[in-house]
């Protein structure tokens, strides 16, 4: 779920960078907008960095014709692309231009434009949290169906203690979770995910297998579970537990995976392949474990079946998303796997770079859809990028129902 995390001009500022972290574990894709005064606390470089998405910091940022132009319209954009508007901290100049209908920055400007859920979490001095001026804009903001997060008690930064001090990061993402209440626009589907690699025997200890951990199948999963799809997940050896609510199938081989796939697609309004299925697997495998008596040994493979190209095959009025781990030509790689294998849509996933891929907590991935042109996703922990392959996934179901 989209969602612009706005930064006030506080000495709370600084925790709003763990609270942009807190939001991305828990699946949002966070757009930071800063004020000019929050900048004067805490840079931009740190929620570009860990959100992974350019900061937004003022409405006139560029000085050249276009690019006023550009900027005048960001924020109609911003407020379009978002589900919830959530600004921590609220300071009470926010709070005082919000309320009164001010817009002279990007923030207040947002705000105005913005029709989905706001949520503010105020911190500031007690007197001024007090102050019959700023409990009369929080209570304006309320009756508006804002959501006030309301702020701790405790010691403040200025040295007085009371009300005022902008409350835990965990616990306001944990309450923007809670308020938001993630969509359920996945309820009538059935997903089938494939998750993990499989594992070739050589013989009875021994098998070929790749380096999947089955955290980008097992997002998908939790994230479509989520959003109110029944999910059978076809699970390769991993070690991860099955989120909530969804349907575990554990496989072994790519036979297996197979056989279990095909045996679901019944059920299936939607099939996504997540998995790193091996390519080849191997011919005839002892029964006995193969001893250490030759100087050289050679094993014949034979290729596995194509599980993605049975079930496009297969497809009827599915909707099919394959994936693509390369490391080269990605976007051509993703679009002929769409073209030969019948999908609607290819994850094409780069699989040369550190920290993003195989076995990594994050990815970043080129979506390369049937219709359309490709659209890359910024690297962001795996169950953010899980939702944006789904948000993509609800737009490919709505152009078929609109028969676009
Ligand atoms: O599991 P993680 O550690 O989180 O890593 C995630 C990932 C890198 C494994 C994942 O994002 C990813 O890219 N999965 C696809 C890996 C892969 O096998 O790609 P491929 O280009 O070799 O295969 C293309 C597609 O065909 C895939 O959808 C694959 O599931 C499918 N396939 C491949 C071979 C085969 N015999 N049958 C198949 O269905």
């Amino acid at each position: 779920m989209n969602i612009v995390l706005g930064v006030g001009g506080g000495i709370a500022a600084y925790k709003a960078a763990e609270l942009a972290r807190a939001l991305m574990e828990r699946g949002f894709a966070v757009q930071t907008v800063m004020t000019a005064a929050a900048q004067q606390f805490i840079t931009p470089l740190t929620f570009a960095a860990l959100t992974g998405r350019k900061v937004i910091t003022g409405l006139f940022d560029g000085q050249t014709a276009d690019s006023v132009l550009a900027s005048s319209v960001e924020h109609i954009r911003a407020a379009q692309e978002n589900q919830t508007l959530l600004v921590a901290p609220a300071t009470a100049d926010l709070l005082a231009k919000f309320a009164n209908g001010i817009a002279d920055d990007f923030l207040s400007t947002l705000y105005l434009a913005f029709t989905g859920t706001v949520i503010l979490a105020p911190a500031m001095n007690t007197q001024m949290w007090l102050h019959p001026a700023v409990r009369a804009n929080v209570d304006k903001l309320r009756a508006r169906g804002n959501h006030i997060i309301d702020p701790d008690s405790g010691l403040l930064a200025c040295g007085t203690t009371g009300p005022g001090r902008l409350p835990d990061p965990a616990y306001i993402a944990a309450e923007t979770s809670r308020i938001t209440a993630i969509r359920r626009d996945f309820e009538g589907e059935t997903v089938v995910i494939t998750a993990g690699p499989t594992q070739e025997p050589i013989d009875p200890v021994r098998y070929v297998s790749n380096r999947s951990s089955g955290k980008m199948g097992f997002a998908v999963a939790a994230a479509a579970a989520q959003r109110g799809a029944r999910v059978i997940l076809v699970a390769g050896p991993v070690n991860l537990a099955t989120p909530p609510g969804v349907t575990r199938v554990d496989v072994e081989s790519a036979v297996q995976m197979r056989d279990a796939v095909m045996a679901h697609l019944p059920e299936a309004s939607i099939v996504i392949k997540a998995a790193a299925v091996a390519d080849y697997t191997v011919e005839n495998p002892p029964d006995q474990k193969i001893k250490k008596t030759m100087a050289k040994m050679s094993i014949d493979l034979s290729p596995t079946p194509d599980i993605l190209a049975e079930v496009g095959r297969n497809k009827g009025t599915r909707i099919l998303v394959g994936f693509a781990a390369e490391t080269q030509n990605l976007v051509s790689e993703a679009r002929r796997k769409m073209e030969t294998k019948n999908c609607d849509m290819v994850a094409g996933n780069l699989v040369s770079q550190a920290g993003i891929g195989f076995g990594s907590d994050e990815n970043e991935m080129i979506l390369v859809p049937r219709t359309g042109e490709p659209v890359k996703l910024a690297q962001a922990p795996k169950p953010v990028i899980a939702n944006q392959i789904l948000d993509h996934v609800l737009k490919i179901r709505l152009a078929v129902r609109s028969g676009g």
